[in-house]
């Protein structure tokens, strides 16, 4: 209890600093662009602090962008392509931060709902097939986001990830930061549709069927790092993990799994 109350402080603490830093940098900016360019063209800073310290806002960008960073953290694109798409998770996944209005909207439309490199090698990580899971909607704030350039947006951050309190409790924050509950649904309940595909559904992660086929560890951990191509889009696969996560990280995910019904 101390010792939460003590991490609070000094969270509290770091963000009052990056508050402070934040309202420095964004007079400065105000005060450079200011001397450089006429009023009509002054960006606004806005520094935003509300709770206790809780957020802290440095917002310059339109709400499609904005919408899109967060959509960026929601379906695990950064798990892959690294926070803010400066890359670095793997070699086989491209950086995206410098591809700038490199692809049009449409091309990324297709990149996001139909994925790429599939088939080149089964053992490699591909971009995985979002058709039907991210909305027409969500992918145009996508791509606004990616043709930006990838922004720091306040708030869009993956969720933490605990690793003090058990194997079960970080898989569970690591089902929500790498996307899982998108496709297969809350506490792995399913329901979510895959029209094209043979069951028509993408299966639940729970339930007596689950348990009966992946009743070993080790089975589970094969299907999350080798991923399922189930057919070829629009039809949604199991995405290949393998290269992305670590063995802990598909560990803490089986320890969560087990604790569902
Ligand atoms: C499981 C890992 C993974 C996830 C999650 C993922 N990607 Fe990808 N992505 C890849 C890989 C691997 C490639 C390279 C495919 C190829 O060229 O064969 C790629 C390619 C791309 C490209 C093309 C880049 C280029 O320079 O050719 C874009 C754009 C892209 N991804 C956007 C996204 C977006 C947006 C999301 C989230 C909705 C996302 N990715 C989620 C692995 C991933
Ligand atoms: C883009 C959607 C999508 C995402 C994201 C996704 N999955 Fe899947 N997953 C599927 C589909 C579709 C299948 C079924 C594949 C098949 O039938 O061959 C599947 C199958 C599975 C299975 C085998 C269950 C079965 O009955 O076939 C497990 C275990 C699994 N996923 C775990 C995970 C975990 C853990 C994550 C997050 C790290 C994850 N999945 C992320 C779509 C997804």
């Amino acid at each position: 209890m101390s010792s939460d109350r003590a991490s609070e402080d000094l969270t509290g603490f770091v963000f009052a600093s990056i508050a402070l830093v934040l309202v420095i940098v964004g007079v400065a900016v105000t005060a450079w662009l200011g001397g450089r360019a006429n009023a009509s063209s002054r960006t606004a800073t806005v520094v935003r602090t509300s709770g206790a310290g809780a957020t802290t806002s440095a917002s310059s960008v339109s709400d499609v962008v904005a919408a899109g960073a967060h959509d960026y953290n929601q379906f695990a694109c950064a798990q892959c392509h690294g926070i803010g798409g400066v890359g670095g998770v793997s070699a086989d996944v491209p950086a995206l931060d410098k591809l700038g209005t490199a692809f049009t909207v449409a091309q990324l439309r297709q990149i996001v709902e139909h994925g790429l490199g599939e088939s080149a090698n089964p053992t490699k990580p591909y971009m995985p097939v979002w058709h039907g899971i991210v909305s027409p909607r969500q992918v145009s704030e996508l791509a606004a986001y990616i043709r930006a350039g990838l922004p720091p947006v306040s708030g869009a951050t993956p969720v933490a990830v605990p690793t003090d309190q058990g194997l079960a409790v970080e898989g569970s924050a690591l089902y929500v930061r790498d996307g899982c509950i998108n496709c297969h649904g809350p506490n792995g309940l399913g329901g979510v549709p895959n029209p094209q595909s043979p069951d028509k559904t993408i299966p639940p992660l729970s339930g007596a069927d689950f348990r009966n086929e992946f009743n070993t560890p080790a089975k589970i951990a094969d299907v999350i790092r080798s991923g399922s191509v189930v057919g070829r889009a629009p039809i949604v696969s199991m995405p290949h993990w393998g290269g992305i996560l670590t063995t802990a990280d598909v560990n803490a995910l089986i320890a969560y799994l087990a604790t569902l019904q």
